[in-house]
């Protein structure tokens, strides 16, 4: 294993807060957190609502902040009420799309199968996945979380290829972690994150392996994120609470940086 093969990305994931006027006010005031700051140590994505991506990549330009979406439809165009296909995003400037979140497969029917064709979409169309896995409590409890995120890891790359894999990075996300406040343990999601990369040595080789990036998500924040981001597994952060605010979510990055 040689972390220095891979990228740490801190990205913060808004989910259904900001309107557009709010987002913008958050952008800058992260600009505002970052300046004069080491920020090269790690790349810094912004997953906002898609209302507010137009706002938001406008008022990101000239700063370290690249800017994601939080969902993609899986067909390329067609008879979708109300969905976003992955060109849309892209002809507006957007670099990044989260696909599987717990969120949308717990609340909007998402499997394992849509988060694969998601995935694979958004893939073809230039974007760069960040692709969530992780266990319920439940699963936990059973004793079932390798066989779980390794099963979701394996169908959501199927028919992926390793050059597009460099286009991926795995968020390591255990539901019972998100919101909740109840962060994984370091030596937890250390755990997990490495399980996470032996799937993908499996399917893709050592090199693949030590060069995708593997953040933790869930309950991350300014106090905890420098000891999750110091296991050898850990690449890195999918925050939600703490990324609303500007001075928490400046104070992970500057983790990432230390
Ligand atoms: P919290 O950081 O609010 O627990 O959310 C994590 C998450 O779901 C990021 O995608």
């Amino acid at each position: 294993m040689n972390r220095a093969l891979r990228k740490t990305v801190i990205a913060g994931n808004w989910k259904m807060n900001k309107t557009p006027s709010e987002a913008v006010e958050l952008i800058n005031a992260i600009k505002a957190e970052l300046a004069g700051k080491k920020t090269d140590g790690c790349e810094i994505v912004a997953c906002v609502p898609y209302v507010d991506l137009v706002p938001v990549i406008e008022a990101a330009k000239g700063s370290p902040i690249k800017v994601g979406a939080e969902n993609v439809h899986f067909a390329a165009s067609g008879a979708y009420t109300g969905e976003i296909s992955a060109a849309m995003l892209c002809e507006i400037g957007t670099e990044y799309v989260i696909v599987g979140h717990s969120e949308r497969r717990q609340y909007f029917g998402e499997t394992d199968n849509t988060v694969s064709a998601r995935l694979t979409a958004a893939l073809a169309a230039g974007l760069k996945v960040i692709l969530c896995v992780g266990e319920t409590l439940e699963q936990r409890e059973l004793g079932v979380t390798a066989e779980t995120v390794s099963a979701q890891t394996k169908i959501a790359l199927s028919g992926i290829t390793a050059e597009q894999l460099k286009n991926v990075i795995i968020a390591y996300e255990p539901v019972w972690a998100i919101g909740t406040g109840k962060t994984a343990t370091a030596d937890q999601a250390d755990e997990v994150c490495g399980i996470i990369r032996g799937v993908i040595a499996s399917l893709y080789g050592e090199s693949s392996a030590d060069g995708i990036t593997v953040q933790y998500g869930g309950s991350m924040n300014a106090k905890n994120a420098a000891e999750l981001l110091g296991k050898p597994n850990v690449d890195g952060g999918l925050i939600g609470g703490a990324s609303l605010k500007a001075p928490d979510f400046a104070a992970i990055i500057a983790a990432a940086n230390a």
